[in-house]
């Protein structure tokens, strides 16, 4: 619940994602509540943007606010909307950097959020998108919703456009859940995206089509046996997997565990694996968490409903 503008300052909490979701390449993901970033912002008198912390467990982001995924579309909104104020920026990250966890549009919503809520008139949900796109261009240095549209709305988001914005929510069953393993490793993803094959063959896409479709299909019909026919990457995962020490044996592992699916988070080096209910999820996490271990790899992990909150207000001081 936002008080009466005009608000002094909001803080926003964004929480992580799965970008593609297996086969879903740059148009599928969803939303992970158990961790995520927060930015405050609070109207300053002086036009601009100004980045005044960044803490939590990443301390050294760029200090331009066009250079910061936080920031930039704050720069953008400014200049759209000729305000006559400014915005000092707080950023407390919660999401590691180079993780595939969605953290530098975890950033980019929280602020494009915190930022709506300061201003006179909020910004309808079309508008943070694309704000949020454009702070979220700047680490990933290309155009994809995969990661801003669950994180801005929660739960599991097929992006079908981008400009504009066209973002369909995709029911997910209840029970399943999401466990996301983050190997201690950094992974850049304009690294990741520079090992992806620039062609394939037509028979390859029909066989993604096929995946995508059924995983799509098997959430909207709520059948759990199709989800797990259909959580499969046949394009992107082969082309990243060599980049992630211990990928084939986490995946078995939870596949062993019992897992419905298992493939990189957006573009590694963290692995999620979706199933169904609590007590398979325990399991999955424990098994892919071993794996890492055995492969000389330390990592932290989470579970979170699949279908859950996107960004939110968290704290306001009114003007
Ligand atoms: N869809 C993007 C990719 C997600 O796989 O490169 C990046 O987080």
């Amino acid at each position: 619940m936002i008080p009466d503008r005009p608000l002094r300052s909001a803080t926003a909490f964004a929480p992580a994602s799965i970008g593609n979701v297996a086969a879903g390449f740059d148009v599928l993901g969803h939303a992970m509540d158990a961790v995520g970033d927060l930015v405050t912002v609070t109207r300053s008198v002086e036009r601009g943007v100004r980045i005044v912390s960044v803490d939590g467990i990443v301390g050294d982001l760029p200090g331009d606010p066009a250079a910061n995924t936080a920031t930039a579309g704050l720069l953008r909104m400014v200049d759209d909307l000729e305000l006559s104020f400014g915005f000092e920026v707080a950023i407390r990250k919660g999401i590691p950097l180079g993780s595939g966890m969605g953290g530098s549009a975890s950033s980019a919503v929280a602020g494009v959020v915190a930022a709506s809520a300061v201003l006179d008139v909020p910004l309808s949900v079309d508008e943070q998108f694309t704000y949020a796109m454009v702070g979220e261009a700047v680490a990933s240095g290309a155009m994809h919703g995969d990661n801003v549209a669950p994180i801005l709305l929660g739960g599991l988001r097929l992006v079908r456009a981008i400009d504009p914005p066209d973002i369909v929510r995709v029911p997910v069953p209840a029970g399943i859940r999401c466990v996301l393993v983050h190997p201690m490793l950094r992974l850049d993803t304009r690294t990741a995206r520079a090992v992806l094959p620039r062609q394939i063959p037509l028979s390859l896409h029909v066989r993604q089509s096929a995946e995508l479709a059924g995983l799509v299909a098997g959430c909207f019909a709520g059948d759990v046996a199709l989800i797990g026919r259909a959580l499969a990457d046949h394009v992107v995962e082969p082309a990243r997997a060599p980049l992630v020490p211990g990928f084939h044996a986490v995946q078995a592992a939870a596949r062993g565990a019992g897992a419905l699916g298992c493939s990189l988070s957006g573009a590694g080096p963290s692995l999620f694996a979706w199933c169904d209910g609590d007590a398979m999820a325990a399991a999955v996490r424990a098994a892919m968490t071993a794996a890492f271990r055995a492969a000389g790899v330390e990592s932290e992990a989470w579970i979170s409903p699949v279908d859950c909150p996107g960004a939110r207000i968290v704290e306001t001081i009114s003007g």
